[in-house]
């Protein structure tokens, strides 16, 4: 088999045979076929797509080329989520004890934040103690004593989509559907879950922008699931403004805790239900939405999801009293805020705007190597929808460093766009996809 061939008939719009994928994965992955060629197959599936049984193909030539992650020795069908990522999305540090509370066994493992939007490890970073590289035996088996584990991604998982992302990055072939799919399925498949949820983020704020866009690249996602016989659902959220009101690590992980109390805001509560509901049906405890999003609400009610969230810390030894008392994550040392520059109701609120904001305070890395500092963010007031006056507050910045504070306070309030007419806030949950 040569490469050569392979890039052409890719060009000339011809689907590849799983042996041929298989080749041309394995031989990246082992060095022996150079990026300029895999530069140009990326190319030529740019511009001329990917069946959908090339795209599963691709997705588990991926997975081969590194750690499959065994979670057979956990009791129950481990159902995984993900996120393609939002700003103040932290839904995962909620719907995690939430569904393991149902008893849905959580084995979770979760990246950093990169640009504008956060990730999940970084968040419980800011939690004193918490260790987020757990070995694989000390994983499984807190999964079996508590229901739930999160832990970071290793080098060892799915290496050849490290490489061939790295690639695309810098060759523009990054926005293509079944690459993107294949990309994040492989991430979801290695690390063995049985069937996966996926949050699909449309907006403003989303790497989909377009609602169209996410509903595709959805449905790319359920097919490579449901062809890889890993039961796959999508939802499809909004993004065009930041979830809930925290963006920053320790400022969300409190949110969340609030979420967990019955006391979060009503977008962060809904998403959190509705993806959970769909893990829990997939998990099989029960047999209608209707009746997980009962048990979930129960799970609220009663403080069992809250329970599990502190017996969840504790077992990664992490301050588990921080639930009670907020006050012990890591506190900004200026708190400044943003008011209302004339009367009127906010007709949008830019997400990737606040998030490049938090971004500046130090919340968010701007390159892998950057350091974050996780008491910073930003704690808005008003979202769209929203009537206010003239001098209203409509943000506070949480900052350690003034240095820019001018800079993130001009663009907080260039995020926000006030109108004199009456808005209806954009709908959350759009699409489900399965
Ligand atoms: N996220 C991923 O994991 N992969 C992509 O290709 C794009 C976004």
């Amino acid at each position: 088999m040569r490469m050569v061939d392979l890039i052409r008939k890719k060009r000339d719009g011809q689907a590849l045979t799983t042996e041929e994928i298989e080749f041309l994965i394995r031989g990246y992955a082992k060095g022996e076929i150079p990026d300029y060629q895999v530069s140009a197959w990326a190319m030529a599936v740019y511009f001329n797509g990917m069946t959908d049984r090339e795209t599963a193909d691709l997705t588990m030539a991926m997975v081969r080329s590194g750690e499959q992650v065994d979670l057979a020795s956990i009791r129950g069908k481990k159902v995984d989520k993900h996120s393609t990522g939002g700003v103040g999305d932290k839904t995962t540090l909620v719907v995690g004890p939430l569904v393991a509370a149902a008893g849905v066994p959580v084995a979770k493992l979760s990246g950093r934040g990169l640009g504008h939007t956060g990730g999940t490890i970084d968040k419980l970073e800011s939690i004193a103690g918490f260790s987020t590289s757990l070995t694989r035996e000390a994983f499984v088996r807190q999964v079996n004593e508590i229901g739930i584990a999160v832990t970071g991604q290793t080098a060892d998982l799915t290496p050849a989509d490290k490489q061939l992302y790295a690639l695309r990055d810098v060759t523009a072939t990054v926005d293509s559907i079944p690459l993107i799919a294949s990309s994040i399925m492989s991430k979801k498949i290695a690390g063995g879950a049985d069937a996966i949820v996926l949050d699909v983020k449309t907006g403003h704020g989303a790497f989909m922008k377009k609602e169209e866009d996410a509903i595709r690249l959805a449905k790319a996602m359920v097919s490579i699931g449901t062809q890889v016989g890993r039961e796959t659902v999508a939802v499809i959220s909004d993004m065009n403004q930041p979830l809930g009101f925290a963006v920053g690590n320790a400022l969300e992980v409190k949110e969340a805790i609030d979420t967990l109390r019955g006391e979060g805001p009503a977008d962060l509560t809904e998403l959190s239900l509705t993806l959970g509901a769909q893990m829990v049906l997939l998990a099989e405890v029960v047999s209608t939405y209707a009746e997980a999003r009962a048990l979930l609400a129960s799970k609220l009610a009663d403080g069992s999801a809250l329970e599990k969230f502190r017996a969840f810390i504790r077992a990664q030894h992490g301050d588990a009293d921080v639930v009670d008392h907020p006050e012990r994550l890591p506190q900004a040392k200026h708190r400044i805020e943003v008011s209302a520059p004339t009367d009127g109701t906010v007709s949008a609120l830019q997400a990737e705007e606040i998030g490049l904001a938090a971004m500046k305070l130090g919340a968010g890395r701007s390159t892998k190597e950057d350091r974050i500092d996780h008491a910073v963010g930003i704690v808005l007031h008003k979202k769209i929808g929203d009537a206010l006056q003239k001098g209203t507050p409509l943000a506070t910045l949480h900052a350690n460093d003034l240095s820019r504070i001018e800079d993130v306070k001009a663009q907080v309030l260039a995020a926000y766009e006030i109108s004199e007419e009456t808005v209806v806030a954009p709908k959350l949950v759009r699409h489900i996809v399965d």
